[in-house]
């Protein structure tokens, strides 16, 4: 089956969150499922810059206000994956984030930035873009790949069926309705039940509503996203489609986060020979000055600084942390409210609270490493990956009950602990007392060492893998296709 990934993001080029990490990982996985998988990204200076033997196989001419549109085929440094790369220097060569100007706003342009990126994929799709491949389903993944199922269905032609997964349905791609006459789609896509959305235009619904088939990161999530609680104003949507939509949890790429291997880690180790991590909690101490303290139960955060993942919640809970011993680590960035908040909880307390802000992948795995628990206290979370790094690495998570979260962590309650199947520890209220709550808990079980180190080996033994979910994908690509060809979803171009 030949597979055709559209995505904005991939690590290790461009990375902004956890999805980076899935289009690094996925392609590879289903490649060793049998698949012939290609990516297609936006020309942003690392991805373009790190494309090996190049090849042009497009000239598109002006488009979105690019005087020029190329689509250049190669592999990706470091990784090899196979790419398509969108050449639109007006359009891409910014450095910096993806999505964000240096003023921390949304490029003016973005509407035009990723409808390119949709409309590249389309006609990839189609066959028109290479005549020496074609695919058999292009799976777009998030708002910024979404309009590429709108283009396939105003196509006819095209065989390929499609496939659209939300990684965060909060992010949804709204633009002024007045834009839409830009994308050059029939007004039939706006209105009625089109991807209008609060007299705007609607890349996520796009997705939504063209897509041959449906997915999320994870089985809770899929199910949360069709209420109104957690639907972000498109679960009606959702609930019209449930019957194509799917819940597949993201998997743990082991050759970037392992332990055993990690070459950015003080020391390594595995469940078998634990002493590489106290190692690593030393040095964790020492690189972000903290009290060199072995017996301090050290939790560590490593997030986006945004109100999803609900850091003011431990914020709430930090008093109580801080009375009995504990130390907080954080790496961060985002919000700044967030950040001057940690920022002075770390001033006012410097031994025991400390913050890196910013974006640091070999700190990131430093202090997944170190810590003996990573917080989670997230408001939603699609999957979550932080959270499976955590138990890979035998630092317990501490999660709320959403999302992925609630997939992959076993609360360490009394029955969990006697049946050896406890993983980390789980709370249910968005509230600091509830956070607390758990945070109390694993202090206790921190103070009794056998029982610590069992949950921390059942935790190392969890395997999310992407085999699984690769092979999950397949089967769903195997349904967009037949439904593609059954029943069309179909946009008049008239
Ligand atoms: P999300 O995609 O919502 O941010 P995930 O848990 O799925 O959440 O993925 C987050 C990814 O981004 C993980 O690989 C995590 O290590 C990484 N990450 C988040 N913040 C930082 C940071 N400040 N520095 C380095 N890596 C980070
Ligand atoms: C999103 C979600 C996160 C998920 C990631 C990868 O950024 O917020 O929960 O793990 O995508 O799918």
């Amino acid at each position: 089956m030949k597979v055709l990934q559209v995505a904005a993001e991939v690590f290790p080029q461009v990375k902004t969150g956890g999805l980076a990490d899935v289009t690094g990982a996925l392609p590879p996985a289903l490649a060793r499922e049998g698949a012939d998988v290609r990516l297609l990204l936006p020309g942003l200076p690392a991805i373009a810059d790190a494309l090996a033997a190049p090849r042009t196989v497009a000239r598109i001419g002006p488009m979105f206000n690019a005087a020029r549109v190329e689509v250049v085929q190669g592999r990706l440094h470091g990784s090899d994956l196979p790419a398509y790369v969108i050449e639109a220097p007006y359009l891409y060569r910014r450095a910096g984030n993806p999505y964000l100007g240096p003023d921390g706003h949304d490029w003016p342009d973005n509407l035009q930035r990723f409808a390119l990126l949709g409309w590249v994929g389309a006609h990839l799709a189609a066959g028109e873009i290479d005549a020496d491949w074609q695919p058999d389903v292009l799976h777009a993944h998030d708002w910024h790949a979404a309009l590429a199922c709108a283009y396939v269905a105003a196509h006819p032609p095209t065989a390929a069926g499609t496939v659209f997964t939300i990684h965060n349905l909060a992010y949804q791609g709204l633009f002024p309705i007045g834009d839409f006459g830009l994308l050059g789609l029939s007004h039939r896509a706006l209105w009625p039940h089109g991807i209008e959305f609060h007299r705007q235009v609607s890349f996520m619904k796009a997705g939504l509503l063209f897509a041959d088939r449906i997915s999320t990161v994870s089985p809770t999530y899929a199910r949360e996203i069709t209420t109104p609680e957690f639907g972000c104003g498109l679960d009606g949507v959702l609930r019209d489609r449930h019957h194509d939509l799917r819940g597949i949890l993201n998997g743990v790429d082991r050759d970037v986060w392992n332990p055993a291997t990690d070459r950015w880690i003080a020391a390594r180790y595995d469940a078998s020979l634990l002493a590489g991590k106290a190692y690593c909690k030393a040095a964790l101490q020492r690189e972000f000055g903290l009290d060199a303290r072995a017996d301090a139960p050290l939790f560590g955060v490593v997030s986006r600084l945004t109100s999803q993942k609900g850091l003011d919640l431990l914020l709430g809970a930090l008093p109580a942390l801080l009375a009995r011993g504990g130390q907080l680590a954080v790496q961060g960035t985002g919000d700044g409210v967030l950040e001057d908040a940690l920022r002075g909880a770390a001033a006012q307390h410097p031994r025991q609270v400390a913050l890196h802000v910013g974006y640091d992948e070999p700190r990131a795995h430093r202090l997944v490493a170190g810590a003996d628990v990573i917080v989670v206290p997230s408001r939603f979370e699609p999957c979550g990956l932080t959270q499976m790094y955590g138990l890979r690495y035998g630092t317990l998570p501490l999660v709320r009950r959403v999302g992925g979260l609630a997939d992959t962590v076993v609360d360490a309650d009394e029955a969990a602990l006697a049946d050896d199947r406890a993983t980390g520890f789980v709370f249910d209220q968005a509230q600091p007392g509830a956070l607390e709550a758990a945070l109390l808990r694993a202090m206790a079980l921190y103070r009794d060492p056998p029982r610590w180190q069992a949950v921390m080996r059942r935790a190392m033994a969890q395997e999310f893998t992407w085999t699984v979910a690769a092979r999950e994908y397949l089967g769903l690509y195997g349904e967009a296709i037949a439904s593609r060809r059954e029943k069309p979803r179909r946009l008049s171009m008239r």
